[in-house]
């Protein structure tokens, strides 16, 4: 479960300060896939650094899994998968086994333990052709799928993509999705961004949306139609940015 109450975060930039998230609450239930819109600089990341431990809310406190991010960082920290978008955080002079050998050691698998993963990794991915090649020599997608068999070696119970599948061919973003909704029949808790209204609609079970930093939307996407009288997520999202934060009430 992913618990947010009240986090706002400011950044100082020289002498501004940029508040990208004010008064953010909401929670994400075990087992469930939740997709996060907003548009550029609207704050998902900024969210999904803050719910990683990567950053410390200004104001407000998170839980994973039942610890809070900023006391207990090394707990979360075992128990999430991150890949955030562009950053792969692999090393192009190994080979995409050696990639996941090496975080599989700082996640403390055995060798046995790590050598089953790989391998389930590298079947799910459809890996296995270039997994003793260097990540140097990989395409975009190549490396993509490398870089989320690495999220989920240690078989984390939370996983945080921001924009998985920007960049990524139609054939390797479907291989992620079908990857979603596979780690979903697992019970895992699932959070995303994305700009992809179809892959939300098709992935999620609720949304989050973000406008300027503030939540304007989060519900369950059935109700979310029902309550709009449309299934056109695109049109609920630019109806939802028009309407603003201030209609959001609960
Ligand atoms: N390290 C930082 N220093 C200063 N400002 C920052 C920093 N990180 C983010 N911001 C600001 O916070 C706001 C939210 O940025 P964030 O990256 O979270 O947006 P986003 O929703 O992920 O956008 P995108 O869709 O473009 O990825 C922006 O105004 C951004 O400039
Ligand atoms: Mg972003």
């Amino acid at each position: 479960m992913i618990h947010i109450q009240e986090v706002t975060k400011k950044f100082q930039d020289k002498k501004k300060s940029v508040t990208a998230l004010k008064h953010v609450s909401f929670t994400v239930k075990e087992g469930q896939v939740v997709g996060l819109l907003g548009e550029n600089g609207a704050g998902k990341t900024t969210l999904l650094r803050s719910i990683a431990t990567l950053l410390t809310p200004t104001d407000g406190s998170i839980e994973v899994a039942g610890f809070d991010t900023v006391r207990k960082p090394d707990e979360i920290k075992k128990r999430i998968g991150v890949l955030f978008g562009g950053e792969t955080g692999l090393y192009d002079r190994l080979t995409a086994r050696e990639n996941l050998m090496y975080f599989a050691s700082l996640y403390g698998l055995s060798k046995h333990e790590t050598k089953v993963r790989i391998d389930d990794l590298a079947l799910k991915f459809g890996m296995r052709d270039y997994l003793d090649r260097k990540v140097s020599g990989f395409s975009k997608g190549m490396r993509q799928k490398v870089a989320i068999a690495r999220t989920l070696i240690h078989n984390p119970e939370i996983i945080l993509f921001d924009e998985p599948t920007t960049g990524l061919d139609i054939t390797s973003s479907n291989v992620f999705r079908q990857l979603v909704h596979q780690l979903k029949r697992e019970g895992k808790t699932i959070l995303f961004s994305s700009h992809i209204m179809e892959e939300v609609a098709m992935l999620c079970d609720s949304v989050a949306m973000i406008h300027k930093g503030e939540l304007v939307c989060h519900e369950d996407l059935e109700m979310l139609y029902t309550l709009e009288g449309s299934r056109d997520l695109n049109y609920i999202f630019m109806s939802k940015l028009v309407r603003g934060g201030s209609s959001y009430a609960s």
